[in-house]
Parts: structure tokens; C-alpha cells; sequence
């Protein structure tokens, strides 16, 4: 689990190394007392007793976010009726921003709209608009039905730039002038032409991740578009850890700047409560785990599911030895 929680430059508690311990020298401290693990009647709640002794438990589920997955069909009601929409979800790491986002992306593919991915890139050396680099590979690969040519002038040149293996021999674009707020604007206005044919054509949800990393020509345009794309049915999901965005100029000034958007819906995903936490740890672990453990859990990792996540995979593997 130290190992999952550092590939993410995060360290780990002392609380938590020490359950982690725990676990895997197989404390007979944490295991589970008989009348617990047998009787459902010993759970805290009837909720919980409910939600926890389902025959069948999913590893793939979305646990704890039910609002927040409404609140985001509601923003695909309102694509599907010509309506732009910005959400823009924060949180720490490992509380479940991606997780959310891809459970969005199924909703509006299941419904028809057609979802394109930026991701920053944190380890630095990516070039400028890399996030939107991606929306417009994806846009522009030839499936959908923008065509390039319906756009000559200035701002396609610019375009051209971001995504030079787009060009070929009917392009005519001439090479673009240097960076300059012209220029910029040409480009802008250019990418919201490709958002706006994109969508036309079939409503579009553009989930840009970890904004944190974004350089900020990316959120510039982030905040252009949001307030450039007129009824255009498109969903801007902007994901970002939100532990120091007073450190992060580009970014705050984005959030402020979005925030006077109408079509802006600002989300911030906190941690799994009791329950959601003990039936993620049950699905994951492949076990009813003992409700003092569950809580245990709950409460030194704050329901961060990536945090839980690990500790409850600990479980299973400790689970798996106890059995061979
Ligand atoms: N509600 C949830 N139910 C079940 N699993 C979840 C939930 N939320 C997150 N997870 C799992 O927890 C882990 C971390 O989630 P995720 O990657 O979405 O976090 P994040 O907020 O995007 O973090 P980061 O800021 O590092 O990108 C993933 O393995 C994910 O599948
Ligand atoms: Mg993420």
C-alpha cells in the first residue's frame, strides 16, 4: 500500500503504516469477532447492515457519490436540450475525481454523446495546450466530422501548430506567427469552431484531468471556451487536486474567471462516508471485514477511497494467506 500511495508522491500516516502492519503480520487484534462476522444484526445501522450483507458485491461500483452523479446526468440533461455546461471537480488526491469523471463518460456515451480526454502531464517537459493537444487529436482523427478545410485563415494555422500531423496537402495554412494575443485569440477561436462542428454533429463531453498540472495558455482557453460556446451542446469537466490552489496562480484566477459563468457548476468530492467506506472495503476485500475494522479504517484514512482502497486490498491478500 506505501508503495501505491508514494507512487503518488503521498505519504502515508503513521496511523496507517501501522494498520498496514498490522494486517500484514496478520494481527489477530483486527480480526473480526465471530458474532460480528456472523451476525449482521451486530452492524451499527440498518443501513449499514443493508448495504453490507448484499449476496453480491461489486468491485467496479462507484460507491458514496450517488448526488454527485445525478448532479453530472443532470449537466447531460442539459446537452441534450442545446445547453453548454461546465463542471469544474475538485478534491485531494485519491478522493475520486478520474473514477467520477469515468463514470461520466459511460452515462454520456450510453446516451449518445461522444467523450474526448486532455490529461495534464505532471512530470513536466509537455508542451503547451498538451490537455487540449489531446481533445483535438481525438476530435480531428478522421472518425468525427470536422474537416479542417471548412477553416482556413490565421486561426487554423494555429491550430495546425498544436497538431501538425493533421496537415496535409490540401491544408493550405501558412506557418503561424508568432505567439502573440492575436495570434492566441485566433487560436481560441479556432478550437471553439472545431468544439462547435464536433457537436453539432453529436453532443460532446470534453473531460480535461488534473487542471492542477495544466499550464496556463490550457486554462486560458478552458475559460474562453466556457464562455464562447454559446448553446453549443458541450460538457467542459475540468478534474484538479484542489490541497493548494491558493499556491496556484493560473489556477485560481481560472476558477474565479469560470465561477462568473453561468453554465458553471463548481463540485468538491470529500471523503466516502462510514457506510460507503465499510461496503467499498467489503467489495474490495471479497469479505465482510469486521465492523470495527471498517470504521478504523474510515476514520484514519478520512474515507479517501484510494487510501481505503489499498488497506482493504491488504485485506484480501492477508485473506488469500490465511487461506492456503
Ligand atoms: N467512489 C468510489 N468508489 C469506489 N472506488 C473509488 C471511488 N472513488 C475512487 N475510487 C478508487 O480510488 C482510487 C483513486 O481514485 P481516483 O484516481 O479517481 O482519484 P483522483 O481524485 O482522480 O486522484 P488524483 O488527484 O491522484 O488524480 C482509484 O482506484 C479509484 O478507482
Ligand atoms: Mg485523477
Amino acid at each position: 500500500m506505501a508503495r501505491g500511495l508514494e507512487e503518488l508522491g503521498i505519504e502515508p500516516g503513521r496511523a496507517l503504516q501501522e494498520l498496514e502492519a498490522a494486517i500484514l503480520r496478520q494481527d489477530a487484534a483486527l480480526d473480526p469477532p465471530i458474532e460480528a462476522a456472523a451476525s449482521p444484526q451486530a452492524l451499527s445501522t440498518n443501513e449499514t447492515s443493508a448495504l453490507r450483507n448484499r449476496d453480491a458485491f461489486s468491485r467496479d461500483a462507484v460507491y458514496g457519490r450517488a448526488p454527485q452523479v445525478r448532479q453530472l446526468r443532470g449537466g447531460l440533461d442539459a446537452i441534450f436540450t442545446d445547453r453548454r455546461v461546465v463542471f469544474m471537480i475538485g478534491g485531494e488526491a485519491g478522493i475520486g475525481k478520474s473514477r467520477l469523471a469515468d463514470e461520466l463518460a459511460r452515462d454520456a456515451r450510453d446516451r449518445g454523446a461522444r467523450v474526448v480526454w486532455g490529461r495534464c502531464w505532471e512530470a513536466g517537459g509537455a508542451p503547451a495546450y498538451w490537455p487540449w493537444v489531446q481533445v483535438l487529436r481525438s476530435l480531428l482523427d478522421g472518425r468525427g466530422n470536422v474537416d479542417l478545410r471548412a477553416f482556413g485563415g490565421a486561426g487554423g494555422s494555429s491550430l495546425l501548430a498544436l497538431i501538425p500531423e493533421q496537415r496535409d496537402a490540401s491544408l493550405t495554412f501558412t506557418t503561424p506567427a508568432a505567439e502573440s494575443e492575436v495570434a492566441r485569440f485566433r487560436l481560441f477561436d479556432a478550437v471553439a469552431w472545431v468544439l462547435r462542428q464536433a457537436a453539432a454533429a453529436q453532443p460532446l463531453v470534453i473531460v480535461l484531468d488534473d487542471l492542477h498540472a495544466a499550464d496556463t495558455p490550457s486554462l486560458l482557453l478552458l475559460q474562453f471556451l466556457a464562455g464562447q460556446l454559446g448553446d453549443a451542446p458541450v460538457m467542459l469537466a475540468g478534474l484538479y487536486r484542489d490541497d493548494d490552489v491558493s499556491e496556484n496562480g493560473a489556477l485560481s484566477a481560472c476558477l474565479a474567471s469560470l465561477a462568473r459563468e453561468q453554465a458553471t457548476q463548481r463540485m468538491r468530492l470529500t471523503g466516502l462516508g462510514e457506510v460507503d467506506t465499510a461496503v467499498m472495503i467489503d467489495a474490495i476485500s471479497g469479505q465482510h471485514v469486521a465492523e470495527s475494522v471498517a470504521r478504523a479504517i474510515h476514520d484514519e484514512t478520512e474515507g479517501n477511497p484510494l487510501f481505503a482502497g489499498e488497506i482493504a486490498a491488504c485485506w484480501r491478500l492477508r485473506a488469500h494467506s490465511i487461506d492456503r
